[in-house]
C-alpha cells in the first residue's frame, strides 16, 4: 500500500487531507470529530482579539457551483478560545486560525495560541485592513511580511500563511510571505449574489467569499504559480469535493489539501474517503508514496527536500 503520509514545515502528517478552517465551529468537539473521522489536521475557525457575533443572516448562499458567505468572523475572543481549549487533547494536529487588524494583533494573538500549548498558526489574511478602506491586510505586502517575520522572531511557532486570491500577483504576496513556513492557498474569491424576485442581495453583508467546486480552478493556478516560483511547501485548497480533486492540486504541488465546503455536501466521512482514494490512486499508477507525484505538473520548482 502507498504511503499517503506527509510533511509541512517540520509537521509530519499520516494522511494529507486536513478540515478546513471556519466550516465548523470553533469549538474543540468539532474539530476533535473531523480528526477521529479522518481529518490529518484540523484547522480552526479563525480567531481574533475579541469576540465577535457576526453579520446578521443571511450569512450563507448555496448557490450551483458552491456557497457564498460572509460570517463576518464571528468568533469567542482569544481568551475565550483558550479556556475552552484547555484540556484539548489534539493540540498537535491542530492548526489555530487567527486574524487581525495590525501587526500587533497578530503577535498578541500568536503569543497566546503559544502560550496554550500549540505549535503552529495559519494567518488569515483576508480579514479588513483598518487603514485601508475596502481592502484586505493580505493585499498590503509590506504589512504581510511584517506579520510574518514578527511572529516567526517572537514565538517558535509554525506559521502556515494563507493566501487571499483576491489580488493581482499572488506570487508577489507569495513571496512577501516567504517567512512563513508554507503557503495556504487559497482563501475565498470576493463575490456577491442577487436574488432576482425580492431584488435583494443573497447575503446581508452585500459582498461575501465565493468557496467549493466553481472556485478549484482558481485555487490550481495559485498553487501552480506559486510552486513554480517558489518550491516551497503549500497547502492547496479550494472546491476539493472528491480525492481526484486532490490528486490535481498534488500533481501542480500542494503537500497536502484542506476541504471546506464539501463537508457540508457530504459530512464527516468525506475526509477518509478521501485519503483511501489518494492511497488507491498511487497504488494503482505504481506510486510507492505520495511526495512522488507533487509537483511533476509544475516544472523544475527550487524543490525542497522532504
Ligand atoms: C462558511 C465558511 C466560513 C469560513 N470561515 C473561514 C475562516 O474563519 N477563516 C479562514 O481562513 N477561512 C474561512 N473560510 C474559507 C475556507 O477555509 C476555504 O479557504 C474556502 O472555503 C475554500 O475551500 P472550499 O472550497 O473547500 O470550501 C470559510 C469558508 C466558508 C464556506
Amino acid at each position: 500500500m502507498a504511503s499517503i503520509s506527509t510533511k509541512i514545515g517540520n509537521f509530519s502528517l499520516e494522511n494529507p487531507v486536513i478540515l478546513a478552517s471556519g466550516i465548523l465551529d470553533e469549538t474543540s468537539g468539532s474539530i476533535l470529530r473531523a480528526l477521529k473521522s479522518g481529518a490529518g489536521a484540523a484547522v480552526t475557525k479563525s480567531i481574533g482579539m475579541q469576540e465577535r457575533k457576526g453579520y446578521p443572516t443571511p450569512v450563507i448562499s448555496e448557490i450551483k457551483t458552491g456557497l457564498l458567505n460572509a460570517v463576518g468572523l464571528a468568533n469567542p475572543g482569544i481568551d475565550n478560545f483558550v479556556d475552552e481549549y484547555k484540556n484539548f487533547p489534539e493540540k498537535k494536529r491542530t492548526i489555530v486560525s487567527i486574524f487581525g487588524g495590525s501587526v500587533e494583533d497578530f503577535v498578541t494573538l500568536a503569543r497566546k495560541v503559544e502560550g496554550a500549548g500549540f505549535d503552529k498558526v495559519e494567518l488569515n489574511l483576508s480579514c479588513p485592513h483598518v487603514s485601508g478602506v475596502g481592502s484586505e491586510v493580505g493585499e498590503d505586502l509590506e504589512m504581510v511580511e511584517e506579520i510574518i517575520s514578527s511572529i516567526k522572531t517572537k514565538t517558535n511557532l509554525q506559521v502556515w500563511a494563507k493566501l487571499t486570491p483576491n489580488v493581482t500577483d499572488i506570487v508577489a504576496l507569495a513571496k512577501a510571505s516567504e517567512k512563513a513556513d508554507a503557503y495556504v492557498l487559497i482563501n475565498t474569491l470576493r463575490a456577491i449574489g442577487v436574488e432576482i424576485y425580492s431584488r435583494k442581495f443573497s447575503l446581508s453583508n452585500v459582498v461575501g467569499g465565493y468557496s467549493g467546486p466553481g472556485i478549484k480552478p482558481v485555487a490550481l493556478r495559485a498553487v501552480y504559480d506559486v510552486y513554480k516560483e517558489t518550491g516551497k511547501d503549500i497547502v492547496g485548497v479550494g472546491g476539493i469535493t472528491t480525492w481526484e480533486d486532490a490528486i490535481e492540486f498534488f500533481l501542480l504541488g500542494a503537500r497536502a489539501v484542506q476541504v471546506g465546503t464539501a463537508l457540508l455536501y457530504e459530512d464527516y466521512p468525506i475526509y477518509n474517503k478521501i485519503s483511501r482514494g489518494i492511497e488507491g490512486y498511487l497504488d494503482s499508477e505504481g506510486f510507492s508514496k505520495l511526495g512522488d507525484i507533487v509537483g511533476v505538473m509544475s516544472g523544475n520548482a527550487a524543490l525542497q527536500s522532504h
